[in-house]
């Protein structure tokens, strides 16, 4: 029998974004604030499906196991022992990829979520242990809100939700590789995100975080991408409390206290050409 579950997959975004050192298994040991943010992809969930399938909108998302999507519903299956001819998921989507915007995962987390909704089969420990094992961000992913994520990611801390206020999301047309940038910022220890603790402390104090530099990606792109340099300048000349790269880009963001002033600054990004978005905290 195939059962259908409908999911959304809410983008993310890093309010910071700190890399502290090399870990032995290769990853990174990092202290990031995440949080999620109303820009979503929609999923239909069909189980007990005759194959293992993406269907999307979007010609470029892989269909097959590269998806993470797919790796995703495998492990759920596996873990908990489930065994169906097929898992296919029908993908609406609208956060743009390779942005630092956490879609992969949103979409993966989302999957895991319809599946656990569909079978009940997990504890929530198990469910994030098997998130963790599709990607560093999954388990924030699955969770959401607002989140201290420490260790690959994995490990993490509820905070307080963020200070009511609007995002402007934009996406500069480059994009890159994410671990070529983690292995970039390993040979640049000056290279530092001077505001993270700041932003850290405010958002732990139920404010809404202000400044910049809260990235220690964004210096390493600045100095290569003047269309981000030209993007953070557009969101922090348009009055954002807070202004950052998110993840390790090439998105960036900026947070307003006043919807209106976040909706200006959206436009004026469309006019300079820019992918750009309007959403909230969610
Ligand atoms: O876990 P995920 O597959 O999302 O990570 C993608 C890449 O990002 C890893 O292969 C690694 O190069 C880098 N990474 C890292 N440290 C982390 C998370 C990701 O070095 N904590």
């Amino acid at each position: 029998m195939t059962q259908t579950i409908l999911e959304r997959a809410p983008a993310k975004i890093n309010l910071t974004l700190d890399v502290l050192s090399l870990r032995e298994d290769g990853y990174h040991e990092l202290r990031s604030v995440m949080q999620t943010v109303s820009l979503c992809d929609e999923l239909a969930v069909e189980l007990g499906a005759p194959d293992w399938r993406v269907e999307c909108n979007d010609p470029a998302v892989p269909a097959g196991e590269d998806n993470l999507i797919l790796r995703a519903a495998r492990a759920y299956c596996a873990r908990a022992d489930i065994r169906t001819s097929g898992v296919r998921v029908r993908l609406e989507k609208r956060i743009p990829m390779q942005a630092g915007l956490g879609g992969g995962s949103a979409d993966a987390a989302a999957c895991l979520r319809a599946l656990q909704r569909a079978c009940g089969a997990l504890s929530e420990r198990a469910l994030l242990e098997v998130a963790a094992s599709v990607g560093s961000d999954v388990p924030f992913c699955l969770l959401g809100g607002t989140r201290l994520c420490t260790g690959r990611g994995e490990k993490m801390e509820a905070l307080p939700p963020l200070a009511p206020c609007s995002v402007a999301l934009c996406k500069p047309a480059f994009s890159v590789s994410t671990p070529a940038l983690f292995r970039a910022i390993d040979a640049h220890p000056e290279l530092t995100a001077t505001g993270a603790a700041d932003a850290e402390r405010a958002v732990r104090a139920g404010k809404l975080p202000r400044g910049k530099k809260t990235n220690r990606f964004e210096a390493l792109l600045t100095a290569e991408h003047d269309a981000l340099v030209l993007a953070l300048d557009c969101i922090e000349s348009s009055g954002a409390a807070l202004t950052s790269l998110s993840g390790t880009g090439s998105a960036c963001f900026g947070l307003f206290a006043q919807e209106s002033d976040a909706a200006r600054c959206v436009q004026t990004l469309r006019d300079r050409g820019f992918w750009a978005a309007l959403a909230h905290p969610v």
